[in-house]
């Protein structure tokens, strides 16, 4: 038997949660995020099982998108952060991508090009992120060249990011509302705005396009669940076994640094998953896990190949049983504060060592 450790990935549950995207915000267009490797579950598959909804896909990087082409994917493809090069720009009008532009030499670079045809264009503004994108102040007199340029561009959008989305406070979220609104009315510019929380809980920020990401593989983004956000399923959910079962006397501990200590005589599990695969390292003792559908609390530092539950009220759990380390009945969103991350990284940092098995392709 070769080591149990694979990631399950239902696509079903991936349609699913893009169908709740799409309902959520019924007059826009939602626009999949595929980028690092569709968070971790498989850039090509995952386009694949959502070839015949999605209108649109958006990647961070040219190679992704390339990638997407290669695989048979004819779907505009939206470069989230556009080039990061004038060399790119033959490829993308080869490859008939959508290009994001946020810089002055982009604008620059675009315009000295001339593309085969017009190369569908969205202008980023900085409405508050202050990450990437073009100064409020700035954005009329790009968005006024770029409209110009009907050689080098078309369907030019406005596009930008949101900072707070998922926060309970809306006082930064409003703020950034009320910079986009004037320059949409100014410039009639149609507009993409919604990331996954946005989506979720601000039908305001809905637009002409959404760009649902975290969303579609499950992870719940807001800090305040609400109804929808309730309603999304996980898409991945890391499996394991059980390969050794140990019995310990109090006071006697686990693993590296001896962190986790027994408090009574106690029964040890030991699973096959670790940093090594992408679990994160920061897990805390307590982190849960579940064996044969129960929950039993992480115990000791992960190790590369391996980490340790206790399984001392679970006496059925032995070598074999069955784990779950996230996703189907434990969400990575939980893990994830146990490690005192989010589960974007826990997702996209899942490892090419663990196997990715598909299901529910065949509904598609
Ligand atoms: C520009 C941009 N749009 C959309 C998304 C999708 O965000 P989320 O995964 O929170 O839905 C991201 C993700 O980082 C992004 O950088």
């Amino acid at each position: 038997m070769s080591r149990p450790l694979i990631a399950d990935i239902d696509l079903g549950a991936l349609r699913d949660n893009y169908r709740l995207a799409r309902d959520r915000a019924p007059h826009s267009r939602a626009l999949a995020v595929l980028k690092a490797d569709a968070y971790g579950h498989g850039a090509t598959q995952c386009a694949l099982a959502l070839a015949d909804m999605a209108p649109a896909f958006a990647v961070a990087s040219l190679e992704e998108a390339v990638a997407l082409r290669d695989a048979g994917i004819t779907q505009p493809i939206m470069l989230l952060e556009g080039f990061f090069d004038a060399a790119e720009l033959p490829l993308i009008d080869a490859h008939r991508l959508w290009v994001a532009v946020h810089s002055d030499w982009q604008i620059d670079a675009l315009l000295a090009y001339h593309p085969r045809q017009p190369i569908p264009t969205w202008l980023k503004l900085d409405s508050g992120m202050h990450r990437l994108g073009v100064a409020p102040e700035m954005f009329v007199a790009r968005w006024q060249r770029l409209k110009a340029a009907s050689t080098q561009v078309t369907a030019l959008h406005l596009m930008t990011h949101f900072a707070t989305a998922d926060a309970l406070d809306p006082t930064y979220f409003r703020r950034q509302m009320t910079c986009i609104e004037t320059l949409r009315q100014r410039l009639e510019a149609p507009i993409c705005l919604a990331n996954s929380p946005a989506t979720l809980a601000w039908p305001e920020a809905h637009g002409d396009w959404t760009r649902p990401g975290v969303m579609l593989y499950g992870s719940d983004p807001l800090e305040g669940a609400n109804d929808a956000s309730r309603a999304l399923k996980p898409v991945m959910t890391l499996r394991s076994e059980l390969i050794a079962v140990r019995e310990l006397a109090t006071g006697e501990v686990v693993g590296y640094g001896g962190r986790w200590k027994a408090s009574r005589p106690s029964r040890i599990g030991v699973v096959a998953c670790g940093y090594g695969d992408g679990y994160d390292r920061h897990a805390q003792d307590g982190t849960p896990v579940l064996v044969e559908g129960q929950r039993v609390p992480l115990a000791g530092k992960v190790s590369m190949d391996m980490l340790t539950v206790d399984l001392t009220d679970v006496p059925e759990a032995d070598v074999g049983s069955r784990v779950v380390l996230w996703g189907e009945g434990l969400s990575v969103d939980e893990v994830a504060r146990y490690c005192d991350t989010i589960s974007y990284t826990l997702l996209t940092g899942l490892l090419p060592r663990v196997p990715r098995r598909y299901r529910n392709a065949e509904m598609m």
